[in-house]
């Protein structure tokens, strides 16, 4: 099908040192797929098969055509680095036109693709200016508009938006997300920002050392993520190591470092210790209890620290061994709304569904 991305064992050699490993993943037609991971994970190297660029084992497929063996030239994609890569010495309209007139396009259809083109990035007025002489926005769209004007089955975009600065960057995103669902190209977007995957992506993947780590939507990889990595790369999440002491009905039940008994969504443990996931927008803080009524986790904490952001605060506390996790509180004029101070006796409850349990 048009725009269907299909890898299967997918690796890559510089010299000794494996960049992928034998990775393989399937993108759908028309999908905005985002693939996040540190720096050195292996994002680039994997765009630059995608593109030709560089020799691997495995194969590609692009709308159900083998691209093995293909040269760059010859594949239907559009590309865009993070530092753009216009041609200085070419205007606006020549740098737009650049991928037809190498792919032998006539004159005129050059002429009506690259101002298709132009238009739908809002540069109509700007196709006589030199790179020197636009924003960085400006030269942003110029990049998007000439990867797109030879109406690519694929599109790439390698952390394009993270020379702008962050206003600029926000627009941007809003209006590259715009574009791709106008133009429906099945669009594969790198990044190292998990605000961004969350906020730009039908599925997220998640890569560490040159593998994949998880596929799928930014709530699932939020919600439910599956192993340590994932949680504590996107988003703030606190992890607690804990012990599985035993089981009631469709809950486990689980001890934790600092004494105290939690309950947690029953989950395949593979062994008798298990990582607990609990984002900070979960926990609450409440006054401190001797007794323990109701199904809510509650653990005795002491406010470390409380970073005063506005409409919340970030309130980090201290747990009986020690350790210490993130309470993300709105500033609503509730109980711990109003000014809780540091060396202060508090619980911290949660609701175990609440809790995600993470393979190590
Ligand atoms: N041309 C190259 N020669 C040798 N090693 C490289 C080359 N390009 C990338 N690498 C290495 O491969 C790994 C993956 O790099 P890259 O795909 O650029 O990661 P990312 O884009 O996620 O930051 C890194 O360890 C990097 O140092
Ligand atoms: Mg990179």
């Amino acid at each position: 099908m048009k725009g269907t991305v299909e890898i299967s064992g997918l690796t890559v050699r510089y010299g000794a040192t494996p960049a992928l490993n034998g990775i393989s993943l399937t993108i759908d037609a028309s999908q905005f797929v985002t693939v996040l991971g540190p720096s050195g994970c292996g994002k680039t190297t994997l765009l630059r098969v995608l593109a030709g660029f560089v020799d691997y084992e495995g194969h590609v497929r692009v709308g159900g055509v083998a691209l093995d063996g293909t040269p760059p030239h010859r594949r239907d994609i559009g590309i865009v680095f993070q530092d753009y890569a216009l041609f200085p010495h070419m205007t606006v309209a020549e740098n737009v036109a650049f991928g037809l007139r190498m792919r032998g396009w006539a004159a005129a259809a050059q002429r009506q693709a690259a101002q298709d083109a132009m238009r739908l990035l809002r540069l109509d007025g700007l196709a006589g200016r030199y790179p020197s002489e636009l924003s960085g926005g400006q030269q942003q769209r110029v990049a998007l508009a000439r990867a797109i004007a030879i109406n690519p089955m694929l599109l790439l975009l390698d952390e394009p938006l993270a020379a702008l600065d962050r206003k600029l960057r926000e627009e941007m995103q809003v209006e590259l997300r715009d574009l791709q669902r106008r133009v429906g190209i099945t669009t594969v977007f790198v990044t190292h920002d998990q605000e961004e995957a969350l906020a730009l992506s039908d599925k997220i993947v998640v890569m560490n050392h040159g593998d994949i780590r998880q596929v799928g939507t930014p709530r699932e990889i939020y919600g439910s993520p599956r192993d340590r990595f994932v949680a504590d790369f996107i988003g703030t999440s606190n992890l607690l190591a804990a012990r599985v002491i035993g089981s009631e009905a469709d809950m486990l039940l689980c001890e934790l470092a600092e004494g105290c008994a939690v309950r947690v969504p029953a989950a395949a443990a593979d062994g008798p210790t298990v990582y607990l996931s609990v984002r900070p927008e979960r926990l609450r803080l409440a006054q401190r209890s001797a007794s323990r009524p109701g199904t809510d986790n509650r653990l005795p904490a002491v406010i470390d620290h409380v970073t005063f952001l506005g409409h919340r605060s970030k309130i980090r506390v201290r747990l009986a061994d020690d350790s210490r996790i993130e309470v993300d509180q709105p500033n609503d004029g509730s109980f711990e709304g109003r000014g809780l101070g540091t060396g202060q006796a508090v619980d911290v409850l949660w609701a175990p569904k609440d809790t995600v349990v993470v393979a190590q």
